[in-house]
């Protein structure tokens, strides 16, 4: 078979654009030719074109002309523009989580502590309206790049699922750890909120998934959240919160703690805990209890390999595992993190899906699903968990 040849352009050169580079060298069903970079930085995106032998674009558009399929690696408050442009220019489009949000009104000034979560979540439905909309009119289309739905343990539960037809009837799971890297986190003007937006969205989007799995399989039709109730808490901007200098403490109107428990259509449920309160690493797992089995997927860490090592200089060269506070004794050491995670398997079915049409699993419909149940938990927060209701926005 001849591969076809897909040009790919990224946007952003901070932790995301590397971890996309670095799986796009894992695409085998297609010929990729990185097109370059734009990042409004002219020092980083330089730095980084550079280190890989890239071109480093001056402007979005041009990036986006030169290439066939393009990758959102900016702050969640630039997903929505860049999505559009690339669509209306007919482009494939990878955005990264979260895919849109509501971001204020659009000053340096907007506070995310005190505004009403009703305008967050009209706002948050308008966006992905919007974007919806664009995919509708282009040729091109959205592949979102949730890498739960893509890590192997999530798709050899949906293995089970369809084999088996069973019904999940409850999932817990959780996304933690110690605080992102990214200084543009914890601002609710560029990341659209904290632990529920940044971090529930990957347990979320997977348990979401998975009850898409289950009702296609079994009825031909995803069975969608109806409702959710939440609660937020900034655990590390109490006055009282004592700062031992191990976790991330400088947000500035984001929440830090989040908890939503899901009902679906069919009545089943989910609860998912997301926080930048755990030391050790990543703690990343979804546990499900259906009525025929149960499955614990641990993205990481997982017991695939340990390390112990007695000193801690001698692993200075040696990544251990994401977000470790130290490689000294015993380490969940990951062999290859990215595959655990599903970064290469997402990028192998996107470019699948660009290049031949090959169906995906994460698309924008389930996306639509994600934020509209994340910004419905923001104003169930806002009520002390009350419940709300889940707006369909993708039929
Ligand atoms: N799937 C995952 O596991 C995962 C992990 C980390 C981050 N992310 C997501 O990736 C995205 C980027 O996060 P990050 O951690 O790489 O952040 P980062 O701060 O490391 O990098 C962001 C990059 O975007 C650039 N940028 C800022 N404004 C821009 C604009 N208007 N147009 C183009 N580029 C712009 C910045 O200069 C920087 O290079 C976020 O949406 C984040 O949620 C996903």
């Amino acid at each position: 078979m001849n591969k076809k040849t897909l040009r790919a352009g990224i946007v952003g050169s901070g932790f995301a654009a590397k971890f996309h580079f670095d799986a796009l060298s894992r695409v085998h069903g297609t010929v990729v030719e990185t097109a370059g970079v734009f990042s409004p930085i002219e020092k980083n995106r330089v730095a980084f074109a550079e280190e890989r032998g890239l071109r480093a674009f001056d402007g979005l558009e041009t990036l986006i002309e030169a290439s066939d399929v393009v990758h959102v690696c900016s702050p969640p408050v630039t997903h929505e523009s860049v999505a559009i442009s690339a669509l209306k220019r007919d482009k494939w489009v990878i955005v990264e989580k979260p895919f849109t949000g509501y971001f204020g009104d659009g000053s340096g000034k907007f506070n995310g502590d005190d505004f009403p979560r009703q305008q967050a979540l009209d706002g948050a439905a308008e966006s992905i309206r919007r974007i919806l909309e664009a995919e509708r009119s282009s040729k091109g289309g959205i592949l979102y790049a949730e890498n739960w739905v893509y890590a192997p343990a999530i798709q050899k539960e949906r293995e089970v699922l369809e084999k088996t037809g069973g019904q999940i009837l409850w999932m817990h799971g959780e996304e933690s750890h110690s605080g992102s890297h990214s200084p543009d986190y914890g601002k609710w003007r560029l990341s659209g909120g904290g632990s529920l937006v940044g971090k529930a969205c990957h347990p979320l989007t997977a348990a979401l998934y998975l009850k898409h799995v289950e009702g296609k399989a079994r009825d031909g039709r995803p069975i969608r959240p109806a409702t959710v109730s939440a609660r937020t808490h900034a655990i590390t901007r109490m006055p009282d919160f004592r700062d031992a200098g191990h976790i991330r403490a400088n947000y500035t109107d984001t929440e830090d703690f989040a908890m939503i428990h899901v009902v679906f259509e069919d009545g089943t449920i989910a609860d998912i805990v997301a926080s930048e309160l755990v030391l050790g690493g990543v703690h990343n797992w979804l546990e499900v209890n259906a009525n025929n089995h149960r499955t614990i997927c641990n993205i990481s860490p997982n017991t695939s390999m340990q390390t112990y090592n007695p000193v801690e200089s001698q692993f200075d060269d040696v990544y251990v595992v994401e977000k470790i506070g130290t490689k000294q004794g015993w380490a969940p050491t990951s062999p290859d993190e990215d595959w655990f995670t599903g970064y290469q398997h997402e990028m192998e079915a996107f470019y699948r899906n660009a290049a031949y049409g090959t169906p995906i699993q994460s698309d924008s419909r389930l996306a639509a699903d994600c934020i509209a149940a994340i910004y419905a938990g923001y104003l169930s927060a806002e009520k002390n968990g009350a419940e709300v209701e889940v707006p369909n926005l993708s039929d």
